[in-house]
């Protein structure tokens, strides 16, 4: 069977941009649902990478459980799926530094993200955030993951993680990692949604963003869905009959949008169904529709939330089993690069 290999950070709660745009397409993976193939899929929350950017250490451990949480809530069935904490396994630090010196600064210097992220930092990059994507690339080629879903802003960083199993593999010998394939998208009626913040239909939803208007947390209370949609910025305009018509009004195209991945349909589904409606017609059926759609998964978050030990216990079982994949492939790796073992 294909393997997948996917990481989230520990960003504390998760909102509907991280549901939408990769948690829902992270289930369907694992279920083989929405035109996906049935992965094995291994999935991480990736706390290595969360200490690049300045972070909130004393917060760090309980944003772990939480995202374990909102994940599990979503429907990743840990029976089936290894979920773990990266930091739990030393594999991916180990073979990191060993990448390290397979990957060239030239590649990493073409790095977008890292030039969008590093300008955040007062004091400047840490190296770490320098070398985050050498970081990605181990912990995909750590499990020989043939398939890494990628949205937009992580494309560039799953091509690094082919060119640097490609030069592993020339220098070593080949089959050594295995170059992982993208998984563009979602499949129908899950496709990824790009999500955007509800207060400017340009700017992605983000929970760093300090607007809590501008976004729908899965922990938000039936109440607060809906005050939040209603206050969503729109416009003035009736909507539109087909998708070219959003093409100018980026708040409308976000929420037709929301409603279309929310129902598993398309957007010009959705404009078959309130082309020629305003937002007074439109936003109470999308508030409807996002309450009933969270409601399960807040409440399912709400129960696992109130159990850590059991989290941890999960996390600790998901380690466990990742180890018991990702020690042998470094074991080859140590001994083809000539350490004395
Ligand atoms: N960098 C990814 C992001 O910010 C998270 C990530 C870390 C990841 N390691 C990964 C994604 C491996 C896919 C595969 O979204």
């Amino acid at each position: 069977m294909n393997r997948v290999f996917s990481g989230i950070q520990p960003t504390g709660n998760l909102h509907l941009g991280n549901y939408l745009g990769a948690l829902r397409n992270w289930v369907a993976m694992q279920d083989g649902t929405g035109g996906h193939p049935a992965y094995e899929c291994i999935y991480s929350i990736v706390d290595l990478h969360a200490i690049t950017m300045p972070h909130d250490a004393g917060g760090l451990a309980n944003a772990t459980r939480s995202m374990a949480a909102g994940i599990l809530a979503a429907g990743v069935d840990p029976a089936r799926t290894i979920l773990f904490a990266q930091s739990a396994v030393a594999v991916h630090a180990e073979l990191a530094w060993v990448l390290m010196s397979i990957a060239r600064t030239g590649w990493l210097d073409r790095m977008i993200q890292f030039k969008e992220k590093r300008g955040k930092d007062a004091e400047g990059p840490s190296v770490g955030l320098y070398v985050y994507p050498v970081l990605q690339a181990a912990d995909i080629l750590g499990y020989r993951a043939s398939h890494v879903p990628v949205g937009d802003d992580q494309k560039q960083h799953l091509e690094l993680a082919r060119d640097i199993a490609i030069k592993f593999n020339a220098t070593y010998g080949e089959g050594l990692l295995v170059p992982p394939l993208p998984v563009i998208g979602g499949a129908e009626g899950v496709g990824v949604a790009r999500i955007m913040s509800l207060r400017d239909g340009t700017a992605k939803m983000s929970k760093s963003d300090p607007s809590d208007a501008s976004r729908i947390d899965l922990t938000d209370t039936a109440e607060a869905i809906v005050a939040k949609i209603k206050r969503a910025k729109s416009d003035a305009d009736v909507l539109p009959d087909t998708a070219a018509g959003l093409a100018d009004r980026p708040e409308a195209r976000n929420l037709v949008g929301i409603y279309a991945a929310l129902a598993g349909t398309s957007v010009d589904a959705v404009l078959a169904e309130f082309g020629g409606k305003g937002f007074g017609a439109f936003k109470p059926a999308l508030a409807d529709l996002t309450v009933a759609k969270l409601a399960p998964i807040n409440a399912e978050y709400v129960r696992l939330i109130a159990d850590p030990g059991h989290l941890d216990a999960v996390l600790r079982d998901g380690a466990a089993r990742a180890r018991a994949i990702a020690e042998p492939v470094l074991a080859q790796v140590y001994e083809a690069v000539g350490f004395l073992r």
